[in-house]
């Protein structure tokens, strides 16, 4: 387990200092004008990897402190916290009012949070779209992907887009 936990952040370093593709950047800007930190609870498959690497991402921006735990089912818990069925991923993350399901882009996640749209219940990012955070690709791979916001109902809407390179 301590093992995987360096290995990850190791991989993480190395794809901050080879690209500028996670937004780094505007982590830190929005760090300066809002250092306000957010407790962040991740539930994943047992030993999914992806799961951890992205979670290291999300704390290098240092505006969450996050725990994992394994769920041991996820799909009901998904239910339970009122994600669509369809936008299903292999992590489900809470931050206060909201939920956070899959890769979704650390960013998006803070931009939520600091515009607090009463009406949405949760974002997601469906599945595991090459090259979001922790999908990175040996190959560099990106796909295009959709960051949906839902609400209690299952109303859906595009929160935000990101572009591929495939
Ligand atoms: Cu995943
Ligand atoms: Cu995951």
């Amino acid at each position: 387990m301590a093992e995987n936990a360096q290995l990850g952040r190791r991989t993480v370093l190395r794809w901050l200092s080879a690209s500028t593709v996670l937004g780094a950047t505007a982590g830190v800007a929005a760090c300066q004008q809002a250092p306000r930190i957010y407790d962040m609870q991740v539930s994943r498959d047992t030993g999914c990897p992806c799961c951890h690497v992205w979670t290291e991402i999300v704390q290098t921006t240092g505006r969450f402190r996050v725990t994992m735990i394994d769920a041991p089912d996820l799909p009901a818990f998904k239910r339970r916290l009122g994600v669509p069925a369809g936008l299903g991923s292999c992590h489900t993350a809470v931050v206060g009012a909201y939920v956070i399901e899959g890769h979704v882009p650390a960013d998006d996640i803070l931009r939520l949070l600091e515009q607090r749209p009463a009406e949405v219940r949760g974002i997601a990012v469906p599945g595991m779209p090459r090259g979001s955070p922790g999908m990175e690709q040996p190959d560099g791979a990106v796909d295009a992907y959709t960051v949906i916001a839902f609400d209690m109902e299952g109303r859906l809407r595009d929160f935000s887009h990101h572009a591929g390179n495939t």
